[in-house]
């Protein structure tokens, strides 16, 4: 721990009258912790906090959120910052190393990146073992764990040399295998990378360029690819974060610690909410039924919520969804689209946040809310944008899991358990069991 304890904390166990004291430990900002590893050794306890309401899993330097301010950092960098004067091959580099990249360093990382953009070609036959109909996030998911039977010369997660070959393999080649799923599912030709073109354009161009046509970028779309891809590219110690950190903790391989965050980012509460939004919004079909959907998402005996509303940590407006929402009027005024579902976007969030339930749970508009409205505009099916956040949180996950593995405190994720279970009893033998 990079923390000397000034502060300290003291448990008494009423029942005993046994006290222990608790080093508090200081970050940089945010709120203190205290140290509890001693718990149980001293007072013969383990603490209980399912869903992590109060508890740190780990030491990180890499990403910050004020959940009350609507703030977040990235190495001390705002979030609006990097998406307005950076470009996410740089926010890369950023969350990887720790700094931002001067020109030289900058131009040797893009390269990196660039050039390590094809998968082996032996990947095509993998992916076409899968149905046509397969969701692309069951593709990803296979197809990422894949690459640890591709690439055995970055496994050794002992080398550092081979821990960032793997950190720029996964950032080079998992728009590679996005597209290549996405192409698969509506029965088009893969489209190879191309190094010459950046990033968000080499992405766009994998996902819609056809033989027969002449691709053609525009900057608009590309620019606002980019800065999609920063929104999305990390968020703390989130769901699938912390899964790529549990299963990184045994030693698993980097693309297995990926494929199995891929898993967790799938579900509708974390990045499948984008796709939700759009289900759900499709689903109000027009203003005049708002009320009625904000009804039953009050209704506890309803399953229904607001999908893309209420986050973990924000408890107040998600500064990416600003970001987000100023990306959507700009893609749509390019492409001249008057999306009715941006006006109803717009109109819900207006009333939800005038509504008592929302103002008082703080429940405000997080980054899902308007990306999936971009998406749709610039062609993206709604099954693959919770792909798309996949291939931008990548380097979050990867840097957590270097950060995870370099740590020389790192031990194995183990939680505890509260057991209300039998107790022991003798076992009962089939004939005479009732
Ligand atoms: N609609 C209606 N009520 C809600 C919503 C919502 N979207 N979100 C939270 N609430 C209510 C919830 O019912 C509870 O009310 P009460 O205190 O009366 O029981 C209260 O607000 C607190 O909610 P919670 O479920 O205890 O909060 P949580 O921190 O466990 O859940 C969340 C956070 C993001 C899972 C949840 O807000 C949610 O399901 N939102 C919709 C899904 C969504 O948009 N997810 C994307 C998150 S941002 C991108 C990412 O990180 O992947």
């Amino acid at each position: 721990m990079s923390n000397t304890p000034k502060k300290t904390v003291t448990i008494t166990d009423n029942a005993t009258g046994k006290s222990a004291e608790f080093p508090v430990l200081a970050g940089s900002i945010g709120p203190e912790v205290i140290d509890i590893r001693a718990l149980h050794p001293q007072l013969g306890y383990f603490t209980f906090d399912p869903g992590f309401m109060a508890t740190g899993s780990c030491e990180s330097s890499i990403t910050y959120i004020d959940g009350d301010e609507g703030v977040l950092l990235h190495r001390g960098y705002k979030i609006a910052d990097l998406a307005e004067q950076s470009d996410f091959l740089e926010v890369c580099y950023l969350l990887l190393n720790g700094e931002l990249p001067n020109a030289g360093q900058k131009q040797e990382f893009d390269h990196a990146i660039t050039y390590h953009t094809m998968v082996h070609e032996q990947m095509q036959f993998f992916l076409r073992g899968f149905r046509r109909d397969a969701h692309p996030m069951a593709v990803m998911c296979g197809l990422v764990g894949a690459m640890s039977a591709f690439y055995h010369d970055s496994t050794d997660i002992h080398d550092p040399q081979q821990r960032m070959i793997a950190a720029h393999r996964l950032i080079a080649k998992m728009p590679t295998l996005a597209a290549m799923a996405y192409k698969y599912s509506v029965g088009q030709p893969t489209v190879y990378p191309s190094n010459d073109l950046s990033y968000a354009q080499n992405f766009l161009r994998m996902l819609f360029a056809v033989p027969c046509e002449t691709w053609k970028d525009n900057p608009v779309l590309s620019r606002a690819m980019d800065r999609i891809l920063i929104l999305h590219a990390d968020h703390e110690q989130n769901a699938s974060t912390s899964t790529v950190r549990l299963s990184g903790s045994s030693g698993a391989n980097p693309f297995a610690c990926i494929a199995a965050g891929i898993a967790s980012l799938w579900g509708p509460a974390h990045g499948g909410a984008n796709e939700a939004v759009l289900t759900m919004l499709q689903q109000i079909g027009h203003k005049n039924n708002i009320p009625e959907f904000v009804k039953r998402a009050k209704d506890k005996n309803d399953s229904f919520r607001l999908m893309g509303f209420g986050h973990r940590v924000y408890k107040n407006y998600d500064p990416r969804a600003k970001v987000m929402q100023d990306t959507c009027r700009e893609v749509l005024g390019t492409l001249g689209i008057k999306d009715p579902l941006l006006d109803l976007a717009m109109e819900l969030e207006r009333i939800a946040l005038e509504d008592e339930y929302f103002v008082d749970r703080k429940l405000y508009p997080n980054v899902d809310f308007y990306s999936g409205i971009i998406l749709r505009a610039m062609g993206f099916p709604t099954s693959m944008f919770t792909v798309l956040f996949a291939v931008a949180r990548t380097v979050g996950w990867i840097s957590q899991w270097k950060e995870m593995i370099e740590d020389p405190a790192q031990k194995i994720g183990r939680p505890r358990q509260l057991y209300t279970g039998p107790v022991e009893r003798p076992f009962v033998p089939l004939a005479k069991r009732g």
